[in-house]
């Protein structure tokens, strides 16, 4: 039997010959089209003009950039105009090896390991079993004068609550006269919107895929909006080796004084058009994940052995999947493969891996969450038969 898939790749027509062409073009690294691909975004996403946008070629590149430039100590310019232009991180001090990141086990890798490419330490906040994002109590509990940095996930496209976290940033001040930086994973909430805002408006550090199954694919490709004025220019040189592709005015193959060393993560103009075809047809993805959202909300809600996750009303999640939780879990797994209807947690839990041995800590919500978690498939490719089908088999029990 074929099975309704969990993702599936939305490649526009569009996209393919708007590659196609680049491909041919004799063109194909990061050129105008990346800049072209930026401002769209841009655009999409009503980001504030203080914050800025630099794609890459994965959104673990993007994570990695982002924790990387925040070694180097220095004012760190927010330009919220509440803010009057200037820094809220006027004594930010850099961060060293062994530095405290505060993060979220129940996640991509990709989110996690990056701390460790950089040489911090990983602290485990439990989650939030009403919505599987990190747990802001635990959070609170969990800050020292050792954390620099606040690290999490909107799991499935929920968005955390935003306001908490600037309310415990500013506590945090108060109390250890610093504030801490705050990334978003926003991997899984392309179309998310906290307080009518989109997800990656909200004055923090914030980066997203477009990976395969994204709502948004380039194929491979991730994105850092960044509100700090300081880290545009050089999150642009680091992404290329440090090399200034724009002020290149000598022999483009002799790069001029490379001050600060960079990566290899830049977007090429062939992934750029994919992307920015693929934005063109972006509503209509995200609204269907939406509704096929919204439509188990309601059909779901009162079914024996199903708990819903919390669904506030003044943030809109974009269910990049949707995340229930079930009584007798393995049960349920296999009730729903033999309707031919494929399910799964989508995330190990990344506390569990040797590699990260030594920071394990006790996570009670997850511990119990984990065993009840699962995922349906919602997106834009299940059909109104098709969802239907997926409560009928849920409620006829497991
Ligand atoms: C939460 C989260 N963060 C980061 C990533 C990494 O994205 P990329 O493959 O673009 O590096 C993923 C990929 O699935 C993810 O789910």
């Amino acid at each position: 039997m074929k099975q309704i898939p969990l993702f599936k790749v939305h490649m526009s027509d569009e996209a393919i010959q708007s590659s196609a062409e680049v491909l041919s073009s004799g063109y194909i690294g990061q050129g105008p089209i990346v800049d072209k691909f930026e401002q769209k975004l841009h655009n999409y996403l009503e980001l504030p003009m203080y914050a800025q946008i630099v794609t890459t070629n994965s959104a673990t590149a993007a994570e990695h950039m982002a924790l990387h430039m925040l070694k180097k100590p220095g004012k760190l310019t927010q330009m919220f105009p509440e803010y009057g232009g200037s820094s809220i991180y006027d004594d930010w001090k850099g961060m060293e090896d062994g530095d405290e990141v505060l993060c979220t086990s129940l996640t991509c890798t990709a989110t996690n390991w990056p701390v460790l490419a950089n040489n911090f330490k990983i602290k485990w906040v439990d989650v939030n079993p009403n919505n599987l994002n990190m747990d802001l109590d635990d959070l609170r509990r969990k800050i020292t004068r050792k954390t620099k940095v606040i690290y999490f996930v909107h799991w499935g496209g929920y968005p955390v609550d935003l306001d908490e976290v600037e309310k415990i940033c500013t506590e945090t001040k108060l109390k250890y006269g610093f504030r801490p930086v705050v990334i978003e994973d926003c991997a899984h909430s392309f179309g998310s919107k906290y307080k009518g805002d989109y997800i990656g408006s909200h004055g923090n550090l914030c980066t997203f895929s477009f990976q395969a199954i994204k709502h948004l694919t380039s194929v491979d490709g991730g994105m850092l909006i960044t509100p700090f004025h300081e880290h545009y220019e050089r999150a642009k040189l680091l992404r290329w080796y440090g090399i200034d592709r724009e002020n290149n005015s000598k022999d483009f193959r002799c790069e001029a004084d490379v001050e600060e060393w960079g990566f290899k993560f830049h977007m090429n103009d062939v992934n750029a058009s994919i992307g920015m075809a693929n934005l063109k047809g972006i509503d209509k993805i995200i609204d269907r994940h939406k509704e096929n959202g919204n439509y188990y909300n309601e059909n779901l809600k009162d079914v024996a052995g199903v708990t819903l996750l919390e669904n506030k009303d003044d943030r809109e999640s974009a269910y990049w999947i949707y995340s229930m939780k079930v009584d007798n879990h393995d049960r349920f797994m296999e009730h729903m493969k033999e309707c031919g209807i494929m399910v799964s947690r989508v995330h190990e839990r990344n506390d569990k891996h040797t590699c990260v041995k030594d920071f394990v800590s006790p996570l009670p919500n997850l511990d119990k969450v984990i065993k009840e978690m699962i995922c349906i498939p919602c997106g834009w490719w299940v059909t109104d038969e098709q969802r239907e089908y997926i409560v009928d088999c849920i409620k006829r029990g497991w």
